[in-house]
């Protein structure tokens, strides 16, 4: 089960080879999400779906109030300020009967692919929508008209414009008119990108080099490059697509492993292809590969871009998963600024060598104008007005030498983030103005499980402001549409459209909570947490930046009340203390002084609250837990612990029989069954522990504690029931049902006492569970069980920190080990460097 982290790492090492340094460690790179919302503590989220399934093609129009949405068989017209009201349109769009027998006959599969499958929907001019489905196997497009919303009689041929199967990477857009597609449309056919729906369309060339091998398109964008251009250039197209790679020598794989790269491709607008050389194609594709974090072995598998205002200052954001055999998952996000990308663009070619069969970098001489650049004044100045105008020798160029030799590298040369245990399938970007005049990015980023986590950028890495649980069933997060109209998320999925508030303010109760948040929707207004774009922001508190400033210093203890607690020497009990942020840490005080989280044979501070094993009656006292974020502490439970050496008269009378063995005190006894005890539990937390470190999969640390009552029992097991438990012959105790082997004290009882239970004979009473050390438990221990509503907590303010803390809690051994091997790169450049950067 834990092979394939092995062989993850083998694969990291060699990779880690390659020689792609980056500045920070895995573990600085990983961040672990601050709340966790799961499905039934979700609220406000509204749902919406027919009879269909596949709502993956989200068009959102937001100045009309409308977000269309493409499923299987059907066309839908919500209403995007509440998807949910009920006031949907739709068009039924099946595949004919005929075509789904044909398909069914083409040996596909009649549950998932033999339908219409609409992957395509995007406004084609001020009355129609144009939309394109899979039709089973027998692609169809049609222009519908927005306001009467139902289809055309006639349909258009879709082969050109729309995958035939319906899980084919597929984008597409429509530019001035022009539909540009990009996939592989045919059964057969080669993967390409083209124009239709245009005067001039263009395709890719495929001979005598396939300009894309084997690709599986992610995402298109246009980016407005002739806007205010001061050279007169053109709009361009960028494609993001993983590839087979060319020009990648095999000697570090082994053969039948085909290395696969992530690239970014561009076309420009304008292009109406050559005259005689590469005519119907574009003269102005060109790409370059995409690098993120380790070559290899990330797939990309979502972009996203941003603007703040002109096409100069577009970022792109990209979310990777990192695989390995597939045996463990784990993500990485990057940005890239288009700068990066132009100066590969501008940068020296490759060229394939046909003796060597090797892609190498050119250096010889190149044409002018430049081949693959767009017309620009300059070119128009020398006659060139159109790439028809272009001479034999740029088109010749053009056609030989598709990919740049320069990568396109991350900004700051690293991830923003490394998130093990999460496959990250789409992504979705908002930019928001923060009280403090500055603009954050905001990332939405869905994981293939059905949760979505939010993200902040704060210079050079991401902060998780909360990870929630959108979907009860797994399923990929598809389609991500930004609202900022509507303050919503749209959601898009197997089974339906979510809309989801773009800020969830109210979940923060206290201004702390608030300003530790750090979401740049929220501040605190005095009263409560609330967003920022309702009414007025005067008097607003807000600290995106350091997550620690501005509140006002309350009381320590405030209402919380203490609750009693009352055992017998020798019982175990567990003080309950759930953190709501994952990124606290617990401090327990005892009698004012803090209890060492390590080194304390019988205090154990866990996860879940304070174990105190084989009590003495020397344990009395008053136990308060805090949770401390980022140099503030938050009072978050309060106990009055008393350890009686005996049990009280009130009790004994009840109980003779129990009393006087326990009395009459065996030492010998009492010493076995502290053994024991501690044998059991050390058992017990072996097997957690083995299970725990074998997980691999995320939902693991959901399931780690049972979701418990709303207001904690407390157990406390005597160690005398584990005496019994084992068999011991006991002389009188054996025929007592009443033998008192578990006390439940309801945590509410304002004062509890010791009862021998009655009503409880059985044997072996479950032992409270035990709290993980963290340093063993991957950082899946710090994640609370469950997350619970938390009234009259109060703060105090314990210091201010200007440097960002480093969560403590989040110390995982995938990411401890990643950061060694990449540490161990820069020891390894004696190992040929390779091929990519060197050809
Ligand atoms: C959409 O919902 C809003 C508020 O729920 C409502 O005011 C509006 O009339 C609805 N639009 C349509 C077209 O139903
Ligand atoms: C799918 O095909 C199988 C046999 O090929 C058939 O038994 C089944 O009923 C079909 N299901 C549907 C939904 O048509
Ligand atoms: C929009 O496109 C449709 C389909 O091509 C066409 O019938 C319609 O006239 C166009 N509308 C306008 C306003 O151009
Ligand atoms: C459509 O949804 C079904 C059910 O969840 C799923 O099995 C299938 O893979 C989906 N198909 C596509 C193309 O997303
Ligand atoms: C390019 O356009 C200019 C002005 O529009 C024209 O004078 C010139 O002849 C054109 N050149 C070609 C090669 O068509
Ligand atoms: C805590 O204080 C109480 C009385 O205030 C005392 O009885 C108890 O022994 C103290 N506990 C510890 C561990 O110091
Ligand atoms: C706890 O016990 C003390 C006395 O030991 C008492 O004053 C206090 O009210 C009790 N607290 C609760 C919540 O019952």
């Amino acid at each position: 089960m834990c092979g394939g982290t092995v062989r993850l790492l083998t694969a990291l090492l060699v990779t880690a080879a390659m020689g792609y340094p980056s500045r920070r460690s895995a573990t600085d790179l990983d961040a672990t999400p601050r709340m966790t919302v799961t499905f039934d503590e979700l609220s406000g989220v509204r749902r919406f779906s027919g009879h269909s399934l596949n709502y993956t093609t989200l068009l959102l129009e937001d100045e009309r109030g409308v977000l269309y949405v493409g499923a299987r068989g059907a066309v839908f017209a919500l209403n995007a300020s509440n998807v949910a009201d009920g006031s949907h349109r739709m068009i039924h769009w099946e595949a004919s009967p005929e075509k789904q027998l044909d398909c069914l006959q083409k040996g596909k599969n009649n549950k998932t692919e033999c339908f219409n499958h609409v992957r395509f929907l995007q406004r084609l001019n001020t009355t129609h929508l144009y939309a394109c489905g899979t039709y089973a196997f027998h692609p169809l497009c049609a222009s519908i008209d927005a306001d009467r919303f139902t289809l055309p009689s006639r349909f258009e041929e879709g082969k050109e414009k729309c995958p035939y199967d319906p899980s084919r990477g597929y984008t597409g857009l429509i530019v001035d008119g022009g539909l540009y597609t990009a996939t592989r449309y045919e059964f057969r056919s080669l993967p390409d990108i083209r124009r239709n729906l245009h005067q001039r369309p263009l395709k890719t060339e495929e001979s005598p080099l396939h300009w894309l091998n084997d690709a599986e398109f992610v995402a298109s964008m246009l980016v407005q490059e002739s806007k205010d251009s001061l050279v007169g250039d053109d709009d361009k197209i960028y494609y993001f697509f993983m590839e087979r790679a060319g020009e990648e020598t095999t000697s570090f794989f082994d053969k039948s492993q085909v290395a696969r790269v992530a690239r970014v491709a561009r076309v420009c607008k304008s292009d109406l292809g050559g005259k005689k050389i590469l005519q119907r194609k574009w003269t102005s594709f060109m790409k370059a590969r995409l690098v993120c974090y380790i070559p290899y072995y990330e797939v990309l598998r979502s972009v996203c871009s941003l603007d703040s205002g002109g096409w100069a200052s577009t970022v792109f954001y990209a979310a990777f998963t990192l695989s390995a055999q597939r045996t463990m998952e784990a993500s990485a996000v990057c940005r890239y600024d288009i700068s990066e990308v132009q100066r590969a663009f501008e940068g020296p070619y490759m060229e394939y060598q046909d003796s060597s069969r090797k892609w190498s970098r050119y250096d010889g001489a190149v044409p002018e104008p430049r081949p693959g650049s767009c017309i620009t004044d300059s070119s128009r100045r020398k006659g060139y007005n159109s790439s028809q105008d272009l001479p034999n020798s740029v088109l010749d160029f053009v056609k030989l030498h598709p990919l740049m030799f320069e990568e396109v590298q991350p900004a700051g040369g690293e991830p923003l983030l490394v998130k093990r245990s999460v496959a990250y399938s789409r992504l979705a970007v908002d930019r928001v103005q923060a009280l403090d005049g500055r603009s954050y990015d905001v990332l939405f980023m869905g994981t293939g499980d059905g949760w979505l986590h939010k993200a902040v950028v704060l210079g050079s890495s991401l902060h998780i402001i909360e990870e929630v649980q959108v979907f009860r069933d797994l399923q990929p997060v598809e389609t991500l549409v930004v609202s900022r109209r509507q303050r919503s998320l749209y959601v898009g999925a197997a089974s339906g459209v979510l809309q989801v508030p773009l800020a969830s303010c109210a979940r923060y109760s206290s201004c702390y909570d608030c300003i530790l948040a750090r979401d740049p929707y929220c501040a605190w207004d005095g009263w409560a947490c609330r967003d920022t774009a309702s009414g007025d922001s005067t008097g607003l508190v807000q600290d995106v930046q350091s997550g620690n400033v501005g509140c006002r210093s309350s009381s320590g203890r405030g209402s919380l009340p203490w609750k009693n607690r009352t055992v017998l020497r020798g019982d175990d009990v567990l003080l309950p203390c759930d953190q709501r942020s994952n990124l606290a840490r617990a401090v327990w005080l005892l009698n004012g002084s803090e209890v060492p989280g390590t080194g304390q044979e019988r205090l154990r501070v866990g996860v879940d609250g304070l174990l105190v094993t084989n009590t003495l009656p020397g344990h009395s006292g008053e136990y308060r837990c805090y949770g401390e974020e980022r140099g503030l502490r938050t009072l978050l439970a309060a106990y009055s612990l008393t350890v009686l050496p005996q049990l009280p008269r009130a009790a004994t009378t009840t109980s003779g029989p129990i009393a006087a063995s326990q009395a009459s005190g065996d030492t010998k006894v009492v010493y076995v069954s502290a053994i024991v005890v501690l044998v059991v539990l050390c058992a017990v937390l072996g097997t957690v522990l083995l299970y725990v470190s074998c997980l691999e999969k995320r939902r693991g640390k959901y399931v780690l504690g049972e979701p418990r009552a709303v207001s904690p029992e407390l157990q406390t097991v005597s160690a005398s029931c584990l005496r019994k438990a084992r068999g011991e012959e006991d002389e009188e105790d054996e025929e007592d049902p009443a033998y008192p082997c578990l006390r439940i004290i309801p945590g509410e009882a304002p004062t509890a006492t010791v009862s021998p239970a009655k009503e409880l004979p059985e044997a072996v009473p479950p032992p409270p569970p035990p709290p993980l050390p963290t340093e063993l438990t991957n950082g899946v221990g710090s994640l609370p069980s469950v997350l619970r509503k938390m009234n009259g907590n109060s703060y105090m303010l314990l210091q201010q920190q200007d440097e960002p803390l480093a969560s403590p809690l989040y110390s995982a051994s995938f990411t401890e080990e990643l950061s060694k091997i990449l540490e161990k790169r820069k020891h390894m450049q004696l190992v040929e460097k390779l091929d990519e950067s060197s050809v």
